[in-house]
């Protein structure tokens, strides 16, 4: 949508320059035109007329030592009999193309000249005059207030579009991080509800990416050129989220200073994330609802209803459906959010996807600081057996500590500050007692299925037996010992 939005504002800059020099010429009676802005130091022809195309975008085919005063006095210039003229008449470009006549006008933004526009004439049917120069000098005044606001504006949505694709770039599929068993059906539906509006309710503890989820359908999504709007409903006073999310009318409470537009507006066309959706209030699920169920808003102190149309993602780190049973919660609206739940597990759920985030954050690290950084098995170990209640957030912010804080390029189990690492650190544990906590953690994911985590490991099947039977055959043992 917004690409050829783009592309007809660039468009808008260049007809806006070509109609201002049309005019120019026309109403001075000119042959030819220009007109001539400074861009990065450097002076450029962007609109001509009647100038040949190979040289329309160089200065050599204008006077060219006119144009450069024009700009350095920032005043107007008019010359009569250029070839007469001392001053210009032995400049090439004039000698060759017996220009006669010529006025250059500043173009100016606030006090600063951003170019100037140019028009000449080669016959004796017109020699301008001083009354012309006035008359141009405030046309090119006018013009150049127009120019500026287009360059501006072509300048602020390209802006806008930069930011968007790095907005793209940020919020890939590719980011979500996990290859475990979990995680492939959260990419599963993901896949599936990608492509349509229909309103998604992601379940999850804190932590576990339940944002960086609904970024991705959204950034991945039809609706990827419109906005992406968020808001957080835990424990916020009914009143204020009320106005947020739908905006309201100038002087319907003290403090409503001046109309204000709600957040769904400024969602239109675009998806709503609507964080911690289990903690609305009653009256705000209503109006919720009806948001759902007719595309319509209206703002506080408001009797107009506006037409919005937004996908929804809604978040909770609740049960939705246990505050409906427990009447906190509506059930038609409970249907309307989730049309389809995806549930985010909980990173102690998906342990065997912890060495691939750790490096992950790991490089991410290393691009923000200077030097990259390793981490030992040992520590690699007590991150993986450490519950992470703080989830997917709180191993960022270990990683992130451990990284600044590690002396050297390794990062040993004393940099980590969980609890289990400490524990960790004093007990003496062997390589082996390592693998094998690995391997029985991912086999148990993967409901010992060992074909498949064989191949999560990256090992043969025939090793994962061995090592099976090996573990196994010391465990009788020590059994036997014990008894
Ligand atoms: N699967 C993942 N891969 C990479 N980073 C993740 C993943 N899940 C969460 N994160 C990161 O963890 C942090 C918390 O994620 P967030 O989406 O805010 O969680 P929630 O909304 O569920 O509280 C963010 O920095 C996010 O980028
Ligand atoms: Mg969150």
């Amino acid at each position: 949508m917004n690409s050829s939005a783009s592309t007809s504002d660039r468009q808008d800059v260049g007809k806006l320059l070509d109609t201002v020099l049309a005019l120019a010429v026309d109403m001075m009676d000119a042959d030819r035109g220009a007109i001539v802005l400074q861009q990065s130091g450097q002076l450029n022809v962007v609109a001509s007329r009647n100038l040949p195309p190979e040289s329309a975008s160089s200065l050599t085919e204008l006077s060219s030592s006119i144009v450069r005063k024009a700009v350095s006095t920032a005043a107007p210039i008019l010359v009569h009999d250029v070839q007469a003229d001392p001053r210009y008449g032995q400049a090439a470009s004039v000698v060759l193309h017996q220009i006669t006549s010529v006025i250059c006008a500043p173009l100016f933004m606030h006090d600063r000249v951003i170019g100037v526009i140019y028009i000449d004439s080669r016959s004796n049917r017109q020699r301008f005059t001083d009354e012309n120069l006035n008359f141009f000098d405030i046309f090119a005044r006018i013009a150049a207030i127009a120019i500026d606001y287009a360059r501006s504006y072509s300048e602020l949505y390209r802006d806008a579009l930069r930011l968007q694709d790095e907005a793209q770039q940020r919020w890939r599929f590719e980011e979500i991080i996990g290859q475990s068993p979990k995680m492939q059906e959260v990419f599963n539906l993901m896949r599936r509800v990608m492509h349509s509006d229909i309103s998604v309710l992601l379940e999850g503890e804190s932590g576990t990416g339940k944002e960086l989820v609904a970024r991705a359908l959204h950034y991945n999504g039809p609706r990827r050129d419109r906005p992406f709007v968020t808001q957080f409903c835990g424990n916020l006073a009914e009143s204020l989220l009320e106005s947020e999310l739908f905006g309201h009318k100038k002087g319907s409470f003290t403090g409503a200073i001046a109309d204000k537009k709600g957040l769904f507006e400024i969602a239109d066309g675009g998806t709503f994330f609507l964080d911690e959706i289990a903690d609305i209030s009653p009256t705000i699920q209503t109006k919720l609802l009806r948001v759902l169920q007719d595309g319509e808003i209206r703002r506080v102190g408001d009797t107009e209803a506006r037409r919005v149309n937004v996908r929804i993602i809604s978040a909770t780190n609740k049960s939705l459906k246990g505050e409906v049973e427990q009447n906190r919660f509506r059930e038609d609206l409970f249907y309307r959010l989730n049309v389809i739940t995806v549930k985010l597990p909980a990173l102690r759920e998906r342990q065997s996807d912890i060495p691939l985030l750790v490096n992950h954050f790991l490089s991410v690290a290393a691009k923000r600081g200077q030097n990259t950084k390793r981490i030992t098995p040992r520590a690699l170990q007590a991150l993986v057996n450490y519950d992470w209640p703080g989830n997917v957030r709180e191993l960022v912010n270990t990683i992130e500590r451990a990284y600044l804080l590690s002396e050297g390029d390794t990062i040993d189990v004393g940099d980590l500050f969980i609890p289990e690492a400490e524990q960790l650190s004093l007990r003496r544990r062997t390589l082996k007692d390592f693998e094998r906590d690995i391997v029985l953690k991912v086999l148990k994911e993967y409901g010992d299925n060992k074909t498949l985590t064989a191949e999560s490991l990256g090992v043969s099947l025939r090793w994962l037996h061995y090592k099976l039977n090996e573990w196994n055959a010391s465990k009788m043992k020590d059994e036997k010992v014990g008894s």
